[in-house]
């Protein structure tokens, strides 16, 4: 597909539910007793892999006619074994969480995943799930495919996050609904707290302390019954963030992204977007499902390149890679370190983004632990590279996003990923275009 400079975007669009919010919707609910019902759920591939591994696991998981989900659950400790291996397709999030989950029942699940997913490291839950009693055996270097031993009684734990992953913290707090005694992570650095959110909201004996250097330390009680809840997934802000960027970098372009997530610890972008000088607002706050929700209105802006600090990164950490974008249309540099995550998510972002925005004409230099971008101060890119997407759906809407500012076409050589996490992305998009 590909994508070159063609006027203004401008309307008000919803983008899908979240995704993070939509894997936990579905995993609490399959753990919960009774019925729960999950409105605006995200059904993009990594959630469908989800709700297909909590059925095998047990759980009665119904899409009705009118969107919402029904899950009848099968309550902590009752997730039964699986007939066969468990396909995550891309998604690292489904994979890590349910290794949690499966850690401290006692049956046996094999993972496998696709060829991205399958390059990713696991040792970062493999290790503290192994110190609860769980056999794991893995591919070479922690990989998929890999196999869960369960046990019952797992042994619960006090576990310092060696790296800012929710995903790790997750899967412990998972394991730990099914461990006799209380399981504890301490998070240096604090990430997305969705699943302490809905923890919480379905009843588990869950506690938060947050210390004077902001070290929080999370207890959560083995053995207590999650009840069937109704939930209601905000939009996603990480989905949300490449039609902001889109508004702000496309000349004459007014766009409000509506039903928003803004948990501070998910909505680091849109803070660093203002400081470099966006036309940026949220209005309408509310409250959404536990989760502070917003519209966000952008107007095209001049941007200024800053210094990114790191302490922002775990709470922007999806964004990054449509941030490079909205830096080399800024004036002057922008310095984004601290981000060796970004190097084992679904591609190596920090190397493909460089390659790519190099290859359409941005001036960028590579670090091991970030970018460094000198901006064009608004003028268009060159354009006309194809872009190798490397199986990661943002890297294809990251550039997506960087062809909507292009004299010549960016072309992304593969786009089907983009199903994991944002289906309509490109309906939104001629969308937004069309209405300009
Ligand atoms: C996620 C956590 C983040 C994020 C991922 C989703 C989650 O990963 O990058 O897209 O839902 O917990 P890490 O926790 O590994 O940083």
């Amino acid at each position: 597909m590909s994508f070159q400079h063609s006027g203004p975007l401008c309307g008000a669009v919803r983008v899908p539910g979240d995704k993070s919010i939509s894997h936990r919707a579905l995993m609490l609910s399959a753990l919960a007793v009774g019925e729960s019902v999950v409105e605006g759920l995200l059904e993009g591939e990594d959630v469908l892999a989800t709700a297909a591994a909590m059925r095998a696991m047990g759980a009665h998981i119904e899409r009705r006619a009118d969107g919402r989900w029904h899950i009848q659950g099968v309550g902590v400790g009752g997730l039964t074994q699986p007939a066969a291996p468990v396909e995550m397709g891309n998604s690292g999030t489904s994979t890590r969480l349910l290794m949690g989950l499966v850690a401290s029942h006692p049956i046996s699940v094999t993972f496998t995943g696709d060829a991205s997913l399958s390059g990713r490291p696991m040792g970062r839950v493999i290790d503290p799930l192994t110190l609860m009693g769980a056999d794991i055996s893995a591919s070479p270097g922690g990989r998929l495919p890999l196999t869960v031993r369960g046990t019952r009684p797992a042994a619960p734990i006090r576990y310092t996050l060696p790296m800012a992953s929710a995903q790790v913290k997750s899967a412990i707090l998972l394991a730990g609904l099914n461990t006799p005694g209380t399981t504890q992570v301490i998070e240096p650095v604090p990430t997305r707290d969705h699943s302490e959110r809905m923890l919480q909201g379905f009843g588990a004996e869950l506690t938060v302390e947050t210390d004077a250097g902001g070290t929080r330390t999370i207890s959560v009680k083995g053995g207590a019954e999650l009840r069937a809840q109704h939930i209601t997934v905000p939009g996603d802000p990480s989905s949300a963030a490449f039609l902001v960027v889109a508004g702000l970098i496309v000349p004459g372009s007014a766009v409000t992204v509506e039903n928003i997530g803004i948990n501070p610890t998910r909505a680091g972008l849109f803070g660093i977007l203002q400081a470099m000088g966006a036309d940026l607002t949220m209005t309408n706050r509310r409250t959404v499902g536990g989760e502070p929700v917003a519209d966000i209105v952008v107007r095209h802006s001049p941007l200024t390149g800053i210094a990114v600090p790191e302490a922002v990164a775990p709470s922007m950490i999806d964004e990054y890679p449509v941030l490079f974008v909205a830096a080399a249309l800024a004036g002057g540099r922008t310095v984004m370190r601290g981000l060796d995550e970004l190097r084992v998510k679904e591609s190596d972002r920090i190397a493909v983004m460089a390659r790519g925005l190099r290859a359409i004409g941005a001036r960028v230099e590579e670090l091991p632990d970030g970018l460094i971008v000198d901006g064009t101060g608004g003028a268009a890119l060159a354009g006309g590279a194809t872009i190798a997407a490397e199986l990661d759906h943002r890297i294809a809407m990251s550039f997506t996003v960087a062809g909507l500012v292009a004299d010549a076409p960016v072309t992304i050589d593969d786009v089907a990923p983009v199903a994991t996490s944002f289906p309509n992305f490109f309906d939104l998009i001629g969308r937004l275009r069309a209405t300009a």
